[in-house]
């Protein structure tokens, strides 16, 4: 389903990204992980044509994507939830949710708020409420759900679970399981190895924007020095 190889990516001169590559299946859930600054919002980004790579590949269900303009890329399946949240303060949930909607692609099931609202609870509950007065993880499940509106095949999440209460980062787990569970493809980002053991298939670890692991989350869990190396802090 998609397939990054080769992938750079630079801030001015600062070389960021060095040959970034992996690959996901259709349905399946991956994360990366990696400590601060290691690269996983740049690499999410890159892939987005919000960092324009300087040189690899990208390739999403045979299109090759790299090099194009975001509101391309995001036309072509991928939705993108990035770390700091985009809700619209002065909109209630269901008027940001409807700002997210776009056209639904051959062969799938259009994502609508009450579908929406069976996934977030708590969404529902508050529809008519201002996003600006919701607390951040309803902001968070708020970012996602309009991503959702899109009807993306694949989503990238950057760190879902960061500043959430343990409830709430649950509640989350719960959510990425659902999405899973009616066929959509993730990635995400995170630091948080619980949150990721919940709810990935696999792991690929990434460190001063290099990937320097990849296997299935029960491989991560039997590896504790490359846990011990890249992940503890
Ligand atoms: N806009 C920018 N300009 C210059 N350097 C940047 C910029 N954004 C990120 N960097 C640098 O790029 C590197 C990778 O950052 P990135 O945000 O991708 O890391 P991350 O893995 O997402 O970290 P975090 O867990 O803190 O979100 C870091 O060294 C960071 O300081
Ligand atoms: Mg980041």
């Amino acid at each position: 389903m998609l397939a990054v190889s080769g992938l750079n990516a630079h801030y001015g001169r600062a070389h960021i990204l060095a040959d970034v590559a992996f690959e996901m299946g259709q349905g399946e859930v991956m994360v990366l992980l990696g400590r601060n600054g290691a690269g996983k919002s740049t690499t999410m980004k890159a892939i987005m044509g919000l960092v324009p790579p300087t040189s690899g590949e990208v390739t999403f269900r045979g299109q090759k994507l790299a090099g194009r303009e975001p509101h391309h890329i995001a036309r072509a399946g991928i939705g993108y939830v990035p770390e700091e949240r985009r809700i619209f303060s002065e909109l209630t949930v269901l008027e940001n949710l409807e700002v997210g909607r776009r056209p639904v692609p051959e062969g799938m099931r259009a994502w609508t708020p009450e579908r929406l609202f069976e996934l977030f609870p708590s969404l529902g509950a508050m529809r008519k409420r201002p996003g600006g007065r919701m607390s951040g993880g309803e902001q968070q499940m708020l970012t996602i759900a309009r991503t959702l509106m899109g009807n993306p095949r694949l989503v990238l999440l950057d760190e879902p679970s960061e500043g959430l209460a343990p409830v709430i980062v649950e509640r989350m787990a719960a959510a990425i399981l659902a999405l899973k569970a009616e066929g959509l493809s993730i990635l995400l980002s995170e630091q948080n190895l619980h949150f990721a053991q919940l709810v990935s298939d696999r792991a690929t670890i990434i460190e001063k924007g290099r990937i320097r692991w990849g296997g299935t989350i029960p491989e991560l869990v039997a590896a504790d020095e490359v846990r011990a190396q890249y992940l503890s802090v």
